[in-house]
């Protein structure tokens, strides 16, 4: 099946990426998210983020236009249900997730694919719960979307080939890396980087390391880029809590117990970046 046109459902964090990539690779786009000053700052943060590309001399300034041109923004889900693929990017919440699901799936072709950015929920079960689990699989991209390489492609139980080799040639066009995985709670990525990231605060919690100290010995005596604080203030406190959450339900085992700290940190909406207080101070 050959896809030309890509509906991404929220135009967060993921969503505003997702858009830039798939409409640098030629997709036309429909951005949809209820809210439009969300969707006027992703239309900005792409903007800005292909302008950088542009003056760093990775695109032209006509690849950057053609890109632009080739997003339409809407407030209204259902705008996006023609396209050929669709990726849901909002919220990591399984009701949320359900809900858009629900209301996209009456309006849908037989043939349109069904995919979830999600980085820890099941797409066997949200999958299961609309009428085309043959034609639904996870499409896991990693932030910044526009530089990371990976897309984790993962096949719920009943995904068919022709789905999976659909979504695969996107990520070919989009000129990442695909990496299989099978469902299983936060499938292969998150499953070692979020207890990684969970360690990290129970080193801080348990008075080992300062934020700094522990983020230094992991910049540079493992050679992270970012270190396990920074990085979790990059994903987002509330996220990395919720996949936690999912490790520790899915698969019953107290070595995913998600540090009390991390706890903390959520409830005083302290969330990192995006609230521009996390373990670092952003103000
Ligand atoms: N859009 C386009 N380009 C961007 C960008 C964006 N949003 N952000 C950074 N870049 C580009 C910069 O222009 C720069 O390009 P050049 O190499 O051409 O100069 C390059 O990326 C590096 O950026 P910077 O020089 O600004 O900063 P840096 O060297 O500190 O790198 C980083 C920033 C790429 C974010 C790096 O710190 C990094 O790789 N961090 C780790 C990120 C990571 O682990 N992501 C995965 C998170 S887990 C996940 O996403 C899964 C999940 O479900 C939670």
């Amino acid at each position: 099946m050959e896809i030309g046109s890509i509906g991404i459902v929220g135009a967060g964090q993921m969503g505003n990426g997702i858009a830039h990539v798939c409409a640098l690779a030629g997709y036309d786009v429909v951005l949809t998210d209820v809210s439009e000053d969300a969707l006027a700052a992703a239309l900005n943060l792409v903007t800005k983020n292909l302008d950088r590309q542009v003056s760093r001399e990775k695109i032209d300034a006509a690849e950057r236009d053609a890109a632009l041109a080739r997003i339409r923004t809407t407030p209204t889900l259902i705008d996006c249900a023609k396209c050929d693929l669709i990726i849901e990017a909002a919220t990591e919440r399984e009701t949320v997730k359900q809900a858009i699901f629900e209301d996209l799936v009456p309006h849908l072709a037989p043939q349109t694919i069904l995919t979830s950015n999600t980085s820890s929920i099941s797409i066997t079960r949200l999958g299961s719960r609309t009428d085309r689990p043959q034609k639904f699989m996870g499409f896991h991209f990693m932030n910044p979307v526009p530089v990371m390489q990976l897309v984790e492609l993962i096949r719920g139980i009943a995904t068919d080939q022709e789905t999976f080799d659909a979504c695969k040639s996107v990520v070919d066009r989009l000129g990442k890396q695909a990496a299989t995985a099978e469902d299983f709670p936060a499938f292969i990525v998150n499953r070692i980087l979020m207890p990684m990231i969970n360690e990290a605060v129970y080193v801080l919690y348990e008075g080992v390391g300062t934020i700094k100290s522990i983020d230094t010995s992991m910049r540079l005596g493992a050679n992270h880029p970012m270190g396990p604080l920074a990085l979790a203030d990059f994903i987002g406190l509330d996220t990395c809590l919720a996949i936690m959450n999912v490790l520790h339900d899915g698969l019953a085992d107290t070595k995913y117990r998600p540090c009390p700290l991390l706890v903390k940190y959520v409830e005083a909406g302290w969330l990192g970046r995006k609230t521009q207080r996390g373990f670092y101070d952003y103000r």
